[in-house]
């Protein structure tokens, strides 16, 4: 591809298409167009000239587009479109997180049986180039985790709630006015949108392949005041977490909220900003750290997948093909704080241990160790019940 025009066939123009169209037109990149633009409603107004279409076709049968972005909010038809791309050859840059979450062991086989390059920077943690960080840089061996928070409308709801004293509702509307939010915001305040991220870095930083039903994962939609209230009187914050991490020679994975201390890097990371902690042995740590959401860091992150192709970038995969594989687990222990609501609650879960225990009319809670193995089983009345659990480090 190298020293060829880009004439990008581009799927779907909401906040990330739009935010990479503005950032395109505000550069001067002689060697990247956007040819045409399929969306789904053709009839609605616009506020961009650009040769729209509603038909695929316009965009596969077209001999003169030699690239494809895919930003389109389905990810059933993101699917068929960038493994149509693929098929054909063509590289293809996409930006759905729950496509890739999904798909993503069939879409490296694709890729290499048809020796072209899908790539996806821009789907995890907005501007911050993480997976190209992770794909390039670390050694198999010396990574041991991956931490952060990945999910740009939770943080913003949360930092919002923490730091202004707003409501939930009002600070979520206002992530869904800012273009944060996904069309359907569980996604981001249920922990799924940090799960589809979680599972495409840990391919890259891992090599290892999980999917999304066997991850637990667990979102901030039941937080309430005493929460809140605990989480302050302790000098903590709540974030929602996402994890990755070496034990011994397996893998654990989870998306929690967690109850962190001000000693810790993403303490401070507020509004739609993503955090990133990667430890290594002999890094210690490093931390990532940027917008995770919105038109134009987004957008940009999405060109900076379409330039790497000027010179022929792809993702190699390495940790894929490491010797020794880790092997997945959800059988280790988890030091959480419990807020429930009624005795039956407590009983869902076999704690192997409680050091702390309150009860009252309002609010009664527990903090224990339990194994993510039994949180993963129980996930859903987990999330059904007036319940909130967070982890709580003892650091
Ligand atoms: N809804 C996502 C977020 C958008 O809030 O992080 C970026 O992936």
């Amino acid at each position: 591809m190298s020293n060829t025009k880009l004439n990008i066939g581009l799927f779907g123009f909401g906040t990330v298409g739009k935010g990479l169209h503005e950032v395109l037109s505000k550069i001067n990149l002689t060697d990247v167009q956007i040819k045409r633009v399929c969306i789904r409603d053709k009839s609605k107004k616009r506020d961009a000239l650009l040769p729209f279409t509603d038909n695929a076709e316009d965009i596969f049968g077209d001999k003169e587009i030699n690239f494809i972005v895919e930003l389109i909010d389905d990810a059933e038809a993101a699917y068929l479109i960038v493994k149509r791309a693929l098929i054909s050859g063509i590289p293809v840059v996409s930006g759905n997180k729950k496509m890739l979450a999904y798909h993503l062991d069939e879409l490296i086989s694709l890729q290499k049986q048809y020796k072209t390059a899908l790539l996806y920077d821009a789907s995890a943690c907005g501007s911050i180039p993480v997976i190209r960080n992770l794909e390039e840089y670390y050694n198999n061996e010396l990574l041991t985790s991956v931490k952060g928070i990945l999910n740009g409308s939770s943080n913003f709801i949360l930092s919002k709630i923490f730091n202004e004293g707003m409501s939930y509702q009002d600070a979520l509307k206002l992530a869904q006015r800012l273009g944060f939010a996904e069309s359907n915001p569980t996604l981001d305040i249920d922990g799924w949108d940090s799960l589809f991220k979680l599972i495409i870095i840990t391919v890259h930083a891992f090599g290892v392949y999980v999917r999304p039903d066997e991850i637990f994962n667990y979102g901030i939609s039941s937080l309430n005041d005493n929460d809140i209230k605990f989480a302050e009187k302790e000098q903590r914050r709540i974030k929602l977490v996402a994890c990755a991490e070496k034990a011994g020679d397996k893998l654990v994975l989870s998306v929690m909220p967690h109850l962190i201390s001000k000693q810790k890097y993403i303490y401070s990371v507020e509004d739609e900003f993503n955090g990133v902690v990667i430890k290594g042995l002999f890094y210690y740590k490093q931390f990532m750290f940027g917008r995770g959401a919105g038109g134009y860091p987004t957008g940009s992150a999405v060109l900076s997948d379409i330039t790497a192709r000027l010179y022929d970038y792809k993702y190699e995969y390495k940790r894929q093909n490491a010797v020794r594989k880790l092997e997945y687990t959800t059988d280790v222990p988890v030091r959480i704080y419990f807020r429930y609501s009624d005795d039956k609650h407590l009983q869902l879960l076999d704690f192997e241990n409680i050091t702390e225990k309150y009860v009252s009319r309002q609010f009664c809670y527990v903090v224990g160790t339990v194994r993510l193995k039994q949180l993963h089983q129980k996930a859903e009345v987990l999330r059904k019940e007036d319940i909130f659990l967070s982890v709580y480090p003892e650091n």
